[in-house]
């Protein structure tokens, strides 16, 4: 459930009206209802009661500081993957004991700000990233509490793209290795072994690779304990899915997620840590764009919109489906038709949808993307120098701008010529 209905016949953001806000801001713009954000978090949160546990929100999914704020409010922990979104979830006042950082890459800068800040576990990848860690502690004078990442081989059944627990996949150490692994890592000086973490893909809709994946980590944890180590915390990820179209068959309610967790390492003792990021924000946000211009091509309509790839790219990044709404609702009896839907980006890719049924609309008027607020406005970038678009986060009946649009003079001033030109 989300917080985007429609009242006599108007789109709203919870008590706001879609176009009050667009008269405020213009289009396109994203905007998030705290309500939404607030639910979906506490469903995470009650799935898991009765165990110790922290929910930390995938940052990635959805980074913008209000939001961040919002959550951390609530007693969310975050999950970053970068120096940046460290330094995000800081700035929202999240305190470092709420923090895991995982990612393939970390650099000595990143480890060093996170170690120097404070950091409740890094989730390590590889051998050379557990040495470095454990130098750059020891230079510090502290320890690092980590977690290996293994990689279980176990298809999470989603896009290609965004798979990760398969062995083919750059993610984690090899599941068959990972005895070896915490025996080294519990003979460097500067790392104190923590705990267990894997992570399979994102948007799953189903729970049974979960499941495999949670067995072998918990077969993972006994092996790993009868070698003498510690593991008190799991990290199980994030990647449960969320319904893209009204029609197709929900994924699985965090509830059923969190009892399968709970029946298969409940009786550890071990404390829970879980990464969801696109099903606390997904649903929560909705991209705003307006009618540019209705044009007739051979044998197609295309519907052109001042939103492009640039803005949301999953259409054109992963064949994702967003549904595409009118904010107006369409008068009953008016048929709908199909259309193209496409920005105004220079590339063929640049489309949103094909033959997609429309009920008809005249330029200037609003449409919505659903279920955009994750892996939306964090991907946008500024391709064919179109300006970042604005983000609104509404709270009952009021609303503000949680990220302003860039001026083009701010855009332009980013750049230099050197003198010699
Ligand atoms: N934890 C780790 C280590 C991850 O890599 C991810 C997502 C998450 C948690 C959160 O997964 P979620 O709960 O949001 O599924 N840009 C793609 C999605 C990429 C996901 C990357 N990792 C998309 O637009 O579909």
């Amino acid at each position: 459930m989300d917080h985007f209905l429609y009242r006599g016949g108007v789109l709203h953001a919870e008590d706001v009206a879609i176009p009050e806000i667009a008269a405020a801001v213009g289009t396109p713009f994203y905007v998030y209802s705290a309500a939404t954000l607030t639910r979906h978090f506490r469903l995470f949160d009650e799935a898991l009661e009765g165990t110790d546990h922290l929910v930390c929100f995938a940052i990635k999914s959805n980074s913008n500081l209000a939001v961040l704020k919002l959550l951390g409010n609530l007693g969310a922990g975050m999950d970053v993957v970068s120096g940046g979104e460290y330094r995000r979830a800081k700035a929202a006042g999240v305190p470092g004991e709420r923090i895991v950082f995982s990612g393939v890459g970390k650099t000595r800068e990143e480890i060093a700000l996170a170690l120097t800040g404070g950091i409740r576990q890094f989730n390590v990848e590889s051998e050379p990233e557990l040495r470095a860690i454990s130098e750059i502690a020891t230079a510090l004078g502290v320890t690092a509490p980590i977690a290996l990442r293994v990689n279980p081989d176990v298809d999470a059944k989603t896009h290609e793209k965004i798979a990760t627990g398969k062995s083919e996949n750059k993610f984690g150490i090899p599941i068959a290795k990972a005895r070896a692994v915490y025996a080294e890592a519990a003979k460097l000086p500067g790392i104190c072994v923590v705990g267990v973490d894997v992570h399979i893909g994102s948007q799953l809709t189903e729970l049974a690779p979960f499941e495999a994946a949670f067995t072998k980590v918990r077969e993972l944890t006994l092996a790993l304990r009868e070698d003498g180590h510690d593991i008190r915390r799991l990290d199980l990820g994030g990647g449960l899915g969320i319904p893209y179209t009204r029609s197709n068959d929900a994924p699985p309610l965090p509830t059923d997620y969190g009892a399968m967790i709970k029946r298969v390492l409940g009786d550890l003792g071990c404390e829970i840590e879980i990464e969801p990021g696109r099903l606390i924000s997904g649903n929560a946000g909705v991209m705003v764009s307006s009618v540019i211009y209705l044009k007739e091509g051979e044998g197609r309509n295309f519907l052109i919109l001042d939103a492009a790839m640039n803005d949301l790219v999953r259409p054109s990044m992963y064949g994702a489906h967003h549904d595409i709404v009118p904010v107006i609702e369409a008068q009953p009896g008016t048929e709908p038709a199909p259309f193209d839907v496409v920005g105004p980006v220079c590339e063929t890719g640049d489309t949103f949808a094909k033959g997609r049924e429309i009920t008809p609309l005249s330029p200037g008027d609003l449409v919505a993307f659903r279920s955009a607020g994750a892996y939306g406005a964090v991907m946008a970038s500024e391709y064919n120098s179109r300006p970042l678009i604005p983000e609104v986060l509404v709270e009952g009946d009021h609303f503000a701008v949680i990220r302003q649009r860039p001026s083009f003079e701010e855009m332009l001033g980013r750049d230099s010529i050197p003198v010699w030109l």
